[in-house]
């Protein structure tokens, strides 16, 4: 008796949370309603979990990350997780690398249907972990190369000491001279981010470098070439201020053949600092599709 009890007690909690998720109530006591719960969720979860197909018992929670990832994930991913024709890379790229095990457990549950990422909702919690641990390991299980710093103050550097809020913006805060970075770190490594704000005039294109125009007025300006035709030039000025001058109004145009960003972070930023704020970078990616999602969410409550 004392057995059959239990095992209720865990499949009605396993009901609550399902048809909870579902925006049902189910406070299954009586046996009678609880075992129609029981029904609507199996329907419901047939429909989802085509993909889950059971182990034999007694897998290590390591070998039971190991086949489901071979027979399932790999499919898309490839048997090395390092990308297949129907799936990203999961090893080496920095935004997946980065991101915390809850996060990429919360990736299989949900899953990105849209984007062709099926939800594996239909599996187990442990079963879940136990992938995001293959995962881990096919990542090299190096957690150092997770984030090689401290996202927290790597925001209170680029909103305050570093001023990179002066010219970029991250997550609709800062200024709009240099490129809007909260998507920045998505594809790229922890290396090629820190690359970019250490050295911005390496393999730099002149044009996309700063200007200085020399005006009939004898004026001069030095900023960005935004826009360029036979007649016109638009200059974007480092406040942000846009100029729409006349060609004709131009004595000289020069490129200066460096880059609008400060090229001495190197210098004035010690190593920690620059992995702080890659860290942000990296953080930030995920923060704003999380946030995406809470609006969308939000607004449906409305
Ligand atoms: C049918 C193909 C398919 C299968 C099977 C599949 N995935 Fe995916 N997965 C994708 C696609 C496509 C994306 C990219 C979605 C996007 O662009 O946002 C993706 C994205 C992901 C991401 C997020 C990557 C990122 O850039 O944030 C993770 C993590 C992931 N998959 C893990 C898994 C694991 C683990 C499994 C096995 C349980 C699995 N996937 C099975 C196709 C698949
Ligand atoms: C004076 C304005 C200014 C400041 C301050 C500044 N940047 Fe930039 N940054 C730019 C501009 C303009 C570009 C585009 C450079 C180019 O293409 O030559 C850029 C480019 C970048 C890029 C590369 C973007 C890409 O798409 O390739 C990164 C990353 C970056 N900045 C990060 C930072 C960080 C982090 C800080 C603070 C430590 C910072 N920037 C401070 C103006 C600035």
């Amino acid at each position: 008796m004392t057995d059959v009890r239990s095992r209720i007690t865990t499949w009605s909690k396993a009901g609550l949370i399902l048809l909870s998720s579902r925006h049902f109530l189910c406070a299954a006591t009586a046996s009678a309603f609880f075992a129609a719960c029981v029904l609507v969720l199996q329907a419901g979860a047939q429909n989802t979990r085509s993909a889950a197909r059971k182990n034999p018992a007694g897998d290590s929670a390591a070998e039971d990350g190991r086949k489901t990832f071979e027979s399932i994930c790999a499919t898309c991913h490839g048997l090395d997780g390092r990308g297949g024709e129907r799936g990203p890379d999961l090893v080496s790229r920095a935004e997946v690398v980065a991101k915390s095990d809850a996060e990429l457990q919360e990736i299989l549950k949900v899953g990105k249907t849209a984007a062709g990422m099926p939800s594996f909702a239909g599996y187990k919690a442990e079963r879940v972990a136990s992938i995001v641990g293959y995962l881990r390991t096919l990542q090299g299980g190096n957690k150092a190369a997770r984030l090689p710093g401290n996202p927290v103050q790597g925001k209170m550097l680029f909103f305050g000491k570093a001023k990179c809020s002066e010219c970029h913006m991250i997550g609709g805060r800062g200024g709009f001279f240099g490129q809007d970075l909260t998507r920045y770190a998505g594809k790229r490594d922890v290396d090629g981010i820190r690359a970019a704000i250490i050295n911005p005039n390496k393999d730099l294109d002149p044009r996309r470098g700063l200007v200085t125009v020399a005006l009939a007025d004898s004026n001069r300006l030095t900023g960005l070439a935004r826009n360029e035709d036979n007649f016109s030039l638009q200059l974007q000025t480092p406040d942000g201020t846009f100029h729409l001058l006349n060609k004709a109004d131009i004595l000289r145009l020069t490129y200066d053949g460096k880059s609008a960003m400060p090229a001495d972070y190197g210098s004035t930023l010690s190593t920690t600092e620059l992995n702080d704020l890659v860290s942000f970078l990296l953080r930030t990616v995920d923060a704003e599709k999380a946030s995406k999602a809470k609006e969308a969410e939000d607004d449906v409550d409305e």
